[in-house]
C-alpha cells in the first residue's frame, strides 16, 4: 500500500557482511512498503542502527553510535537497534536507552514491516529470538553493481566456547537451493557477475534439509549459471571442509582460488577449549591439501589472542603455525568474553596488556609475510574481473582469479568484464597492475588507494 507522505529511513550497520546483507535488503524491504532512503540521520524519520556483538568493541562501537544521535529523538521520529545486539540483551536495551523505540534480532527482521508500523503508533517493540522464516527475500535496486551478496545459510549450530553467534542468530538454518539458484539468476540478468555465497559455517548447508543436498552441489550448480564470472564463499569451518571442497578450488574455473579458513590458534590445547573440533596439526593437513591441489590458492585466516588460558607458549605456538602456513592475510582479534557462551564462566585473565603485545607482534609477523607475498606477484599477468571504477573513472578497480584486488588505469565499460592486467607494483593490501586499456601514470604509486 502506498503511504500518503513518503517516511524516510536511514541504516547505519556495524560487523560483517552477513549484516551488510540484511541491512541491504531491510531497506529493499521498505522501500517497496513506501519507505524513502536518507542519506543522512538528521533527514530520516525512521532510524535504524544495525549492530554487531561478536566482540565486546564491536557492540560498544553500535550502541555509541546509536548514542551519539539521541540528541536528534523527538516525538515523530523512531529509534531502532537491530542485529545481534539487539537479540543478545532484547528488553534490557529498552529498560536502559529510553530513546529506543524498536528492537528487533536478526530472525525477526521478516516481520519488521509491522513492527515498525506498531512503533510508529508509540509502542516500544522488542522482537528477539528467532521468529519463522530467517531469510529476507527482498532484492535491493541494482544499479550498475557488478558483485552481490547472498545468504545460503543463517545461524550456525556449532558453539565454539567463545562465540555469541548461535545466541544471536540462531542454530543453522539452509535456505532451498531452488531459491538461492533463482536469486542468482535474477542477479545476473541485471548484469551482477561476481556472487559471494554467505553462511556463518557454508560447509554445513543442507545440514537441516532432507539427504542429497551438501554445499559442494549448490557451489557446482550457481557455477553453472551462464552470467556468473566469478564466485566465491564464507566462511568455512576447518572440521567441515571435504576433499569435494578442496577439489572444487581445482575444478570450477569461475571459484576464486581464495580460500578463508579461520584457524582461531595454533596451540592445540586452546583449540580445544575453543571447542573447534580440530587440532593445530589437522589444521597444517588442509592447507597442505590444498596447496597441493591448487599450488596458487591464496589463503587467508583469523586469530585470537587472549583466549583465558592462553599462556606464552600458546601465543608461541599461533606465531608458529602463521610462519609455517604463510597466509596471504590474516585478521587479529583480541579475545573477549560474551555474554552466554562457555568460555565466558573463565573469565578475562589475561591483560589487556598482553592482549596488545599478542596483537601487534602477530600483525607485525604477518604485515611482513602479506608484504612478501604480494610483491612476488609484480611482473605475473593476471586476469581480473573489473568491479568499478575508481577516480573520477580514471581507474579501475578488479580482482584477480585468485581474489587480490588490483588498481589500474582503464575505460570505465571495461566493469564486469573479465580483462588480463600485467601486476607492476605491490602496495599494502593492493596490487597496482596495467593493461593495455590504459597506461599507468606515476602519480597512482604515490596515493593509490581503492
Ligand atoms: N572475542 C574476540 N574475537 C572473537 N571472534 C569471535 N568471537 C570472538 C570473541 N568472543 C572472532 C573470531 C571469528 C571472527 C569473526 O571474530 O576470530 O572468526
Ligand atoms: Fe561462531 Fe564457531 Fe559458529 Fe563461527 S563456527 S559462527 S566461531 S560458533
Amino acid at each position: 500500500m502506498e503511504r500518503k507522505e513518503k517516511k524516510k529511513v536511514f541504516i547505519r550497520t556495524f560487523g560483517c557482511q552477513m549484516n551488510d546483507v540484511d541491512s541491504e535488503r531491510l531497506l529493499a524491504r521498505l522501500e517497496k512498503a513506501g519507505f524513502l532512503p536518507a542519506e543522512r540521520p538528521e533527514n530520516a524519520d525512521i532510524l535504524i542502527v544495525n549492530t554487531c556483538s561478536v566482540r565486546a568493541h564491536a557492540e560498544q562501537r553500535g550502541l555509541g553510535y546509536l548514542c551519539s544521535l539521541k540528541h536528534l529523538k523527538n516525538s515523530g521520529r523512531i529509534f531502532c537497534l537491530i542485529g545481534c545486539t539487539a537479540s543478545l540483551y532484547g528488553q534490557e536495551l529498552v529498560e536502559k536507552y529510553p530513546f529506543i523505540d524498536l528492537v528487533c534480532s536478526p530472525g525477526r527482521l521478516p516481520e519488521f514491516p509491522d513492527l515498525l508500523a506498531q512503533a510508529e503508533k508509540g509502542s516500544r517493540v522488542v522482537a528477539t529470538g528467532e521468529g519463522g522464516w530467517p531469510f529476507l527475500q527482498d532484492l535491493p535496486q541494482l544499479s550498475d553493481q557488478v558483485t552481490a551478496s547472498l545468504y545460503v545459510t543463517r545461524g550456525c549450530s556449532n558453539f565454539c566456547s567463545y562465540c555469541v553467534v548461535p545466541f544471536t542468530r540462531g542454530r543453522l538454518v539452509s535456505r532451498p537451493k531452488k531459491e538461492i539458484v533463482d536469486e542468482v539468476k535474477h542477479l545476473t540478468e541485471q548484469g551482477v557477475r561476481e556472487i559471494t555465497l554467505l553462511g556463518q559455517n557454508v560447509n554445513q548447508y543442507g545440514a537441516d534439509l532432507p539427504d542429497g543436498h551438501s554445499f559442494v552441489k549448490l557451489l557446482c550448480e550457481v557455477h553453472e549459471i551462464s552470467g556468473v564470472s566469478r564466485l566465491r564463499f564464507l566462511t568455512s569451518h576447518p572440521k567441515d571442509v571435504p576433499r569435494e571442497l578442496l577439489l572444487a578450488f581445482r575444478d570450477l574455473p569461475k571459484l576464486y582460488r581464495h580460500f578463508h579458513l579461520p584457524v582461531q590458534a595454533g596451540s592445540s590445547k586452546i583449540l580445544k577449549a575453543m571447542g573447534r573440533g580440530y587440532d593445530a596439526s589437522d589444521y597444517l593437513r588442509l592447507i597442505d591439501a590444498v596447496r597441493s591441489l591448487v599450488p596458487e590458492v591464496t589463503i587467508t585466516s583469523d586469530v585470537m589472542v587472549g583466549f583465558p588460558l592462553e599462556e606464552e607458549e600458546d601465543f608461541e605456538q599461533t606465531l608458529t603455525l602463521v610462519e609455517r602456513v604463510r597466509f596471504h592475510d590474516l585478521f587479529v582479534f583480541k579475545y573477549s568474553p560474551r555474554p552466554g557462551t562457555a568460555a565466558a564462566r573463565w573469565g578475562d585473565p589475561v591483560s589487556p596488556e598482553v592482549k596488545a603485545r599478542r596483537h601487534r607482534v602477530i600483525l607485525e609477523l604477518q604485515q611482513s609475510i602479506s608484504r612478501q607475498y604480494l610483491e612476488k606477484l609484480v611482473g605475473r599477468q593476471e586476469l581480473v574481473l573489473v568491479i568499478r571504477s575508481s577516480r573520477r573513472n580514471r581507474y579501475l578497480l578488479g580482482r584477480t582469479t585468485t581474489d587480490l584486488a588490483v588498481l589500474f588505469p582503464g575505460q570505465r565499460d571495461l566493469t564486469g568484464k573479465v580483462t588480463p592486467v600485467e601486476i607492476v607494483a605491490a602496495k599494502p593490501n593492493l596490487l597496482l597492475g596495467s593493461c593495455s586499456a590504459g597506461e599507468l601514470t606515476p602519480d597512482v604509486f604515490s596515493s593509490a588507494s581503492a
